[in-house]
């Protein structure tokens, strides 16, 4: 009877670990690796794809434009190689990871306050940048 309820706690502790671990996956804590993949993504709405875009060249562009000297597109083609470095030609951001940047930042990325972009303007971003590669600029 000790035993078995021993052997039942050892049990009980390693699927509370797989738990955890899968919440973590869940809620996208594994970052940068975490890819999103064609079941999970909605079908694009094209008006908040243009107003994503609209968003995008106007807050993101200063750093994330193609080419070097944006700091942004600098920094992430250092972390992710030179194809991954605009985030308009990235196919792996999801909304989630999007908008976790966009509020919090991250090294030189300032946080974006809901007073500079509000909440659905960044859901229109998130949508945008996570429906890329986006080839050229939709808003020109
Ligand atoms: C002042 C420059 C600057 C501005 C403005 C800026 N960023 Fe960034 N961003 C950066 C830098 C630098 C990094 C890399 C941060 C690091 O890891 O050190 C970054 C990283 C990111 C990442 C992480 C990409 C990845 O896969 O790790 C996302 C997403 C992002 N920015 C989105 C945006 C969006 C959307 C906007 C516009 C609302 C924006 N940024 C505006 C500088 C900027």
């Amino acid at each position: 009877m000790k035993m078995r309820l021993m052997s039942e706690s050892v049990l009980g502790r390693r699927s509370l670990a797989r738990m955890a671990a899968h919440i973590m996956l869940a809620c996208g804590i594994v970052g940068a690796g975490y890819t999103a993949t064609a079941a999970e993504s909605a079908p694009a709405n094209p008006v908040a794809l243009t107003q994503g875009a609209a968003i995008y060249e106007h807050y993101c562009t200063t750093c994330h434009e193609r080419g070097d000297g944006n700091p942004g597109t600098q920094a992430l083609g250092f972390l992710y190689g030179k194809d991954k470095a605009a985030l308009a030609d990235r196919d792996n951001l999801t909304p989630d990871y999007v908008r976790f940047l966009v509020r919090h930042g991250r090294g030189l990325m300032p946080g974006f306050r809901m007073t500079e972009i509000n909440e659905e303007e960044l859901n229109a971003l998130a949508e945008y940048l996570s429906a890329g590669p986006h080839p050229v600029a939709q808003t020109k």
